[in-house]
């Protein structure tokens, strides 16, 4: 005759087989093995047996116990199983993946890196300014007197402070000939603010690159041939080159640049992108006073300079209408570009 445990044990082990889902199995579990479980409460009635009979009926009620539990965690391994492999039986592996978008450069950004990479094989190095910027790095030492309209309230943000947001990237050649004495061979790219009204060609906020190339004898056929040899890697090898006088108070004689090409949609058009002229010597001297020696000795040394207009690059470049493109973020105008 079997054991009133053992009867418990096989009563237990059809329970747990017919049961049909996690629920049943745990209610089936808390009967038998629960805190007040008829397998459990088998350890209490322990107490009352005889001597002799405690370990015979000690084994018997671990082996029962062991028993049950292995076959409940059994049946709940079974139960997991079907779960995932239903679960996986619904996905379709042979659909196509959800594909991640793909970012890219902004035209500026890309315009910058034609340009740099241009300007490296001609031996210019990286040079960088902030956009905040002092009157000195900004007008005093390029030359520009005390009454001279760029320095106007209505056409420079000026900061509470007396500092200002760079009305060009000129300030960059202050700053390079200031850490560093001549020979000196540095491009700077970067942000220039002014209070202009915007339209479809003046943005509050545009890009200039400036070049600053300092030597014995730089003339002006260094400037010419440079920035020709520039606008043509970049425009292509048909891209007429034109320089007219003008007036920079930093340079001396000054020169803005024009370029015409058929290549380009704008074809018969000369369009302007450019100011450069040779380095004035006041601007020497007024780096010589800051650096607090005679490093930039306008009878030994000359210098060419030049600030190319970036987003006028890029508009004829990847032939764009109106300045206000570049900074409104429309994916639809970016995606072109990707
Ligand atoms: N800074 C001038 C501007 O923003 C452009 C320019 C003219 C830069 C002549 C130069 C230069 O370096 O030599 O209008």
């Amino acid at each position: 005759m079997l054991h009133p445990l053992e009867q418990l044990r096989d009563e237990a082990l059809r329970e747990i087989e017919s049961a049909t889902d996690e629920q049943a199995l745990e209610t089936t579990r808390v009967k038998y093995l629960g805190r007040s479980g008829s397998i459990s409460s088998w350890g209490e009635q322990m107490k009352t047996l005889a001597k002799d009979e405690k370990p015979v009926v000690g084994k018997l009620l671990n082996e029962v116990r062991n028993a049950v539990t292995a076959a409940i965690e059994t049946r709940d391994a079974q139960f997991r199983l079907e779960k995932e492999s239903g679960a996986l039986a619904r996905i379709d592996i042979s659909l196509p993946g959800t594909p991640h978008e793909i970012g890219s450069l902004h035209p500026l950004q890309q315009m910058h890196e034609r340009a740099i990479k241009i300007f490296r094989r001609m031996g210019f190095a990286l040079a960088e300014g902030p956009d905040v910027e002092t009157e000195w790095y900004c007008f005093d030492a390029l030359n520009t007197p005390p009454d001279h309209p760029a320095r106007n309230e209505q056409d420079t943000f000026y900061l509470s402070d007396g500092r200002l947001l760079r009305t060009h990237t000129s300030t960059v050649q202050i700053r390079a000939m200031e850490s560093a004495p001549p020979p000196l061979r540095v491009i700077a790219s970067g942000a220039a603010y002014r209070r202009d009204e915007v339209d479809a060609t003046h943005s509050a906020q545009f890009h200039q690159i400036e070049g600053l190339y300092v030597d014995e004898n730089v003339s002006v056929a260094d400037l010419k041939g440079d920035l020709e040899f520039f606008l043509r890697e970049l425009f292509g090898s048909e891209t007429e080159v034109q320089f007219r006088p003008h007036y920079f108070p930093f340079t001396e004689p000054s020169l803005e640049v024009y370029v015409r090409s058929k290549a380009l949609k704008r074809g018969e058009q000369w369009i302007e992108v450019a100011g450069c002229g040779m380095v004035h010597p006041a601007v020497f001297e007024a780096v010589n006073k800051a650096r607090g020696d005679k490093a930039y000795d306008p009878e030994k040394w000359s210098g060419y300079a030049f600030g190319l207009g970036m987003d006028r690059l890029a508009m004829i470049l990847f032939d764009i209408p109106d300045i206000r493109l570049f900074a409104e973020n429309d994916l639809r105008f970016l995606r072109q570009f990707a």
